[in-house]
């Protein structure tokens, strides 16, 4: 009788084999996208920096050309890097590319996608994309939302002044801005998503704040890919081990008691207020009172908020450094920036939103950031749920697509001195930044585009106007303009390697 131990050996064998001759079948069968050599088994993963993913996917397209295919073991993904090809996959196949990638983490938080960002496209996601789309990112709502936008910001201004007048204030060495910027970002997603001002006007973080912003820390670890078992789907019987991780349990639990609480909270509110009015634009308060209508399951609403909170946080307060980096490094579009405020505005009153409407380079300033520096520069996975071709190449069903729209906007054959952060571009020229313009595709295109993009560009257009109507900016005395460290983090959201410092001079008086 043979030994349990030869009987495994058999299977392992039997399973290597099948494997081999799948791999083989499809790539006989299909005119793949060129790319690096796959091995058996792992694919490209050994090639695969997983701390230097993104920038193993650029530099391969250099190599191989505007479509790579990359074996991260047995799943086959697709990086496009040119505006025709994007066109290809967010608009000409938009329908068969809109199912996202899951990993086991993220599925495990989502419940396999009852939420909007890691739903497959279907029933369930066009009905929460359309209440995203309708009841909470519908001009009107946006525009209700504004008083918090200007509450918050102008906080961020109070903060700086009262740090510049500390006895403890080191003048020379500058502010870190993204301690300010990302304190705007923090308090306007949890007053818009949760209705909550965890942060005192001291800026003391009450209990219930400290806890959240825990779990957000947390959550980005649980989206983290697991290693090889999660690429290779004949071994992914043994990510069972996964579900009784404790540390995924406990966190999903904590999230789950602390979103509970927040939304029992309002619901005693809503009672309470007008037998169910009150401040309905706070997405907790909008969903419960949206629930019934459209049929939202609790796992939906929870998931929704959560979505919000980690699409949201990060990318807003990103792209507001990358910005007043860029100013910092090029005085003259600040100066430009600032003479075009004072002519519109004037030095005796604050900015509003309103005035935006009247700052055209203002407003280009905030297009070309998010040109030269998106957040996410190879926005979200996309999964195709049908075989189709783009550029001529097959790509399978269950294929993972990616644009690298970081490489789109450094095009040379599309973009003047791409590299060059030149907000006149954007008035020469009115580039779409949502989604009708395959050159600009920070925000994506097609089904799947940001449902926040106006909101986020009204936010971030607000944040560096007021720090340049209220300071001039200019780098530390001790560093040169060509010493500012302009590189990016390695991972898959980009924000600056070092974070901005800055030294501000006041222009306006404190209001
Ligand atoms: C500068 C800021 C932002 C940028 C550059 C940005 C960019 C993006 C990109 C590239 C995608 C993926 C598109 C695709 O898969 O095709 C996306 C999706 C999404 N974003 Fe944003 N985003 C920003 C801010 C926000 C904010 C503030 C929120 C919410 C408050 C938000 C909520 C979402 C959601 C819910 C999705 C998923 C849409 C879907 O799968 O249908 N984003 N965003």
């Amino acid at each position: 009788m043979a030994s349990p131990l030869l009987l495994i050996l058999i299977i392992f064998m039997i399973m290597i084999i099948i494997f081999l001759i799948h791999g083989l079948y499809q790539r006989l069968r299909y005119k793949l996208p060129p790319g690096p050599r796959p091995w058996p088994i792992i694919g490209n993963l050994d090639k695969l920096n997983p701390d230097h993913k993104r920038l193993c996917l650029t530099e391969w397209s250099k190599t191989y050309g505007a479509i790579v295919s990359v074996w991260f073991g047995s799943t086959l993904h697709v990086v496009v890097s040119n505006s025709e090809l994007a066109k290809q996959v967010l608009k000409d196949n938009d329908h068969q590319l809109a199912n996202r990638y899951r990993n086991k983490g993220i599925a495990v938080a989502y419940k396999n996608g009852q939420d909007l960002i890691w739903a497959d496209y279907g029933p369930h996601y066009v009905k929460v994309r359309k209440v995203c789309t309708l009841e909470l990112f519908s001009p009107k709502s946006i525009e209700a939302l504004r008083p918090i936008r200007e509450e918050e910001v102008r906080a961020m201004i109070e903060s700086i002044y009262e740090d510049l007048n500390s006895p403890d204030h080191n003048y020379c060495g500058g502010l870190v801005l993204r301690k300010y910027l990302g304190s705007v970002a923090f308090n306007y997603i949890t007053r818009l998503v949760l209705g909550k001002r965890f942060v005192n006007r001291e800026g003391v973080m009450d209990d219930q704040g400290l806890e959240f912003k825990a779990i957000v820390a947390n959550e980005f670890k649980l989206g983290a890919p697991l290693g090889l078992v999660e690429h290779i789907w004949w071994l992914s019987w043994i990510s069972w081990l996964y579900d009784n991780d404790e540390a995924s349990t406990e966190h999903l639990a904590r999230k789950d008691r602390l979103t509970r609480a927040i939304m029992e909270e309002h619901k005693a509110k809503s009672m309470n207020i007008n037998g169910g009015g009150g401040v309905k634009q706070h997405f907790v308060n909008a969903l419960l009172g949206l629930q019934e209508k459209y049929d939202l399951s609790e796992d939906t609403i929870m998931g929704l908020l959560w979505n919000m909170i980690t699409a949201g946080m990060d990318t807003v307060a990103i792209t507001a450094e990358w910005a007043m980096a860029e100013l910092v490094k090029n005085p003259k579009v600040q100066q430009k920036a600032q003479q075009e405020m004072d002519r519109v505005i004037g030095l005796d009153r604050a900015i509003t939103e309103s005035d935006i409407l009247n700052l055209p380079y203002l407003q280009c300033i905030a297009k070309e950031a998010t040109r030269l520096h998106p957040p996410t520069p190879l926005m979200l996975p996309h999964r195709a749920s049908a075989h189709i071709k783009i550029g001529g190449y097959d790509i399978p069903q269950g294929t993972v697509v990616h644009v690298d729209v970081w490489a789109i906007a450094r095009d040379p054959s599309i973009w003047a001195d791409p590299l060059e952060f030149k907000p006149e571009r954007f008035l020469l020229n009115d580039v779409d930044i949502k989604g009708y313009d395959c050159r600009m595709l920070s925000f994506g295109a097609g089904r799947r585009i940001c449902p926040a993009a106006q909101l986020a560009i009204n936010l971030v257009t607000s944040m560096v106007a007021h720090m340049l109507h209220h300071f001039q900016w200019t780098q530390p005395e001790a560093v040169q303009l060509e010493e500012i460290d302009m590189s990016e983090s390695p991972g898959l959201v980009c924000y600056m390697h070092t974070p901005l410092q800055a030294v501000p001079t006041t222009r306006l008086p404190r209001h």
